[in-house]
């Protein structure tokens, strides 16, 4: 049995991540699940709702929340990580404060990518130092945001350490995609994708005896995007429908693959910000909706004293993380897309950018897929966002202003260097004490 630790422990995803682990025990058996937060009032409300709801359903598993992190990091296996420095508040300035120069303004692409990056470094580092210190033997999965400037600095500056990077953006889209072929579940499709994260494009999909589902995806894709409108939670919030169908016109950009919806944000960026209110973002939405949600839910559990009734669902699409995981214990080799470093298998594609390609995971970690050549446009668009991606873990590491400029002005979301000014001086007022010093 595994001792697991979410670090994030606050997090609104955690009730829907702890529901999932505890459908899955069959398959991942688990003895102790551990809490960890630096914001110890708003864990122990998930904490103590989640208790109950163990109680009540599998009374064998064990939970623990602490903000102390030797009882949180000591004797676990594996490190869940989805933390979120400076929480909704400063997810809310990411995408502001760009908006309110006429940029983009979400919280992995463009500027607030990185704003949201240059808080992410510290924290995600310390959870994977904590981690070494106490449980040198375990993994830590780690699919905190901005997930590719994340991946870059843990590349850059913990090349040792085991650490995994996953994202649930391609899974998500290839659970539509299935849904829109009339498939029952993504895990019929074997895919070939290649990219950065939040950044790629699929090339293949076939099903287990080798049928193209290429064309009939991509029938669907021309016509609707990836919606259906009758399918996930996700696709029935109006911020991910559109999201979903400007799908249909980033795919005619390249008629050959299939996108990730968030390119919508480099090919699209006047259209986006059109269509955004830079008064009321995702995040306020998000704060409105799912966090009053899952934090009224847990209070109502804890007022009650039993989760009979109780609102919070598994969330499914999260089951990757126990696919991950028992890739690593049970050797599976299962074939997953990773964020991992290049090294060659992109052949035209600079060795250290960090990639997500399709990769077998085992007990050793991931082994990449060979992808081999890619054509010059989607080529030349990845060096340009690998450039911004490296320039702001190389700000960081140096503390230099110079370089997050450098790393602003390169964003296709960003018109010019002079805008990236004013932008970047913004954000450094907004982020100080979560910044290193510039
Ligand atoms: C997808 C992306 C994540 C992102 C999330 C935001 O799952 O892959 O990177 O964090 O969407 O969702 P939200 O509902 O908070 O806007």
């Amino acid at each position: 049995k595994f001792n697991i630790t979410v670090a994030g422990g606050g997090s609104t995803f955690t009730p829907g991540i702890i529901l999932m682990l505890l459908d899955h025990l069959e398959d991942f058996p688990i003895d102790t699940i551990k809490l960890y937060d630096n914001d110890g009032e708003r864990q122990q409300t998930i904490a103590d709702a989640c208790e109950i709801l163990l109680n009540e359903r599998t009374p064998g598993v064990k939970l623990l929340a602490s903000t102390d992190p030797k009882t949180a990091f000591e004797n676990v296996d594996f490190v869940m990580a989805h933390i979120r420095v400076g929480k909704y508040a400063m997810r809310e300035q990411d995408e502001k404060i760009p908006l309110k120069h006429g940029v983009v303004g979400q919280e992995t692409c463009g500027p607030g990518g990185l704003s949201y990056g240059m808080r992410s470094i510290t924290g995600v580092l310390e959870i994977v130092d904590y981690m070494e210190k106490y449980s040198p033997e375990a993994w830590m999965l780690n699919y905190s945001n901005p997930a590719a400037i994340v991946a870059e600095a843990t590349r850059k500056l913990r090349p040792n350490s085991k650490i995994l990077n996953i994202c649930d953006m391609p899974i998500g889209i290839e659970e539509l995609m299935a849904t829109n072929i009339g498939l029952e579940s993504r895990k019929e499709m074997v895919v070939k994708y290649y990219g950065l994260n939040h950044f790629g494009w699929w090339t293949d999909i076939r099903d287990k005896s080798g049928k193209d589902l290429m064309p009939s995806i991509i029938k669907h894709v021309e016509k609707f995007g990836y919606s259906t409108d009758t399918g996930s939670e996700m696709e029935q919030e109006a911020s991910w429908n559109d999201t979903f169908k400007k799908a249909r016109d980033v795919q005619a950009l390249d008629k050959d693959t299939l996108p990730n919806t968030y390119l919508k944000y480099y090919f699209f960026p006047d259209y986006v910000v059109e269509h955004s209110n830079k008064d009321y973002t995702r995040a306020n939405e998000v704060m409105a909706g799912r966090e009053k949600f899952v934090f009224g839910e847990c209070k109502s559990i804890i007022e009650k004293g039993t989760a009979e009734g109780t609102e919070l669902t598994i969330d499914e699409h999260a089951s990757y993380i126990v696919d991950l995981a028992r890739a690593i214990a049970f050797n599976t080799k299962e074939r997953m897309l990773m964020i991992v470093e290049n090294k060659g298998a992109i052949s035209n594609f600079e060795p250290t950018a960090m990639v997500e390609i399709p990769c077998l995971v085992g007990s050793e970690g991931p082994e990449p897929l060979s992808v081999g050549e890619i054509p010059r446009f989607q080529k030349s668009l990845m060096e340009q966002q690998v450039g911004v991606e490296k320039l702001t873990v190389e700000a960081y590491e140096e503390q230099s202003y110079q370089k997050l400029w450098q790393a602003l002005t390169l964003s296709r979301t960003v018109p010019s260097a002079s805008v990236a000014k004013d932008i970047l001086d913004d954000l450094i007022e907004a982020n100080k004490g979560y910044w290193p010093e510039l």
